[in-house]
């Protein structure tokens, strides 16, 4: 049995969990993160001034990503979770060689979660110009499965679908069809959701794939990737009481708090305003 490795003595368990987005799509994870870690506190930064990452190139993403983490540290986060696929796939590296705490990304549970749900191997990886540009999803995923065949498909329309609430309809269920279609034809038996927005568009993706697909969400294997690095670096809270979940944005939160609903499946009651400097 490993030994679990000990706290760094100023790191609280009691301490929130960090977690950034470019924007508001983040909150499908913080809402997988209170599912599966309800007693966590949690501080989450929505990028809003700044989103989309997904056109955006890799330095951008990271120098972005190095700001927002450093308010995070000084809010006295314990540790961080990259909810942005984009963000992960450009700067996840970076961040845990730089940063003094442990840092999570959604890519590797998402790519873990694929290579257990496929029978054939033909795995399909849908996400933003950025992510697909990258590569990261293929490495994660031959990481489990070297033989894999990996199909990827950037689908940058569907951020803005969802955004204006675009969930169904004829004119998703077209361009959903339209950017599955090389997916389909190569017969994928699991289809990675590699962006924040893309589990709300499901069952437009389920439909425009057809029967025998596994939608896999990262947002979930996310939570449960948070959960056992928490353990293992000793940093699980210990607290019983109702813990808090403050929520900032570099924007105007008024937008954040009218959409905030359909991606964290609850009513957010306060979000905040912060410079980054
Ligand atoms: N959060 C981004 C992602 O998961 C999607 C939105 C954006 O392009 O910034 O890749």
């Amino acid at each position: 049995m490993p030994v679990a490795a000990s706290p760094r003595p100023e790191v609280s368990t009691a301490a929130p969990i960090g977690v950034f987005d470019s924007g508001i799509g983040g909150l499908t994870v913080v809402r997988a993160l209170v599912h599966e870690l309800p007693r966590e506190g949690i501080v989450y930064f929505g990028d809003t001034a700044r989103v989309p990452y997904g056109p955006k190139s890799p330095d951008t993403v990271r120098r972005y990503s190095r700001e927002i983490t450093q308010l995070l540290l000084a809010r006295g986060v314990k540790l961080i979770v990259v909810a942005c696929n984009t963000a992960t796939a450009h700067a996840l590296t970076a961040l845990r060689d730089e940063l003094p705490v442990p840092v999570v990304g959604v890519v590797q549970p998402g790519a873990r979660a694929a290579v257990r749900a496929s029978t054939s191997g033909r795995i399909g990886v849908i996400g933003t110009a950025g992510t697909v540009a990258s590569g990261a999803y293929e490495r994660a995923i031959r990481e489990g499965a070297p033989d894999a065949t990996v199909i990827s498909q950037a689908c940058p329309l569907f951020v803005p679908l969802v955004e204006e609430g675009w969930l169904d309809g004829p004119a998703v269920e077209l361009i959903a069809r339209e950017y599955l279609a090389p997916l389909r034809e190569r017969t994928v038996d699991a289809l990675v959701l590699g962006c924040t927005h893309y589990p709300l568009l499901a069952p437009v993706v389920a439909r425009a794939m057809g029967p025998g697909v596994a939608l896999i969400d990262s947002a979930v294997e996310t939570a449960r990737e948070t959960e056992r690095v928490l353990h293992r670096h000793a940093l699980a809270t210990t607290e019983s009481e109702q813990p808090e979940h403050a929520f900032l944005v570099s924007d105007d939160p008024e937008r954040f708090l009218a959409l905030g609903q359909r991606f964290l499946g609850s009513a957010l009651e306060r979000v905040e305003q912060i410079a980054l400097d």
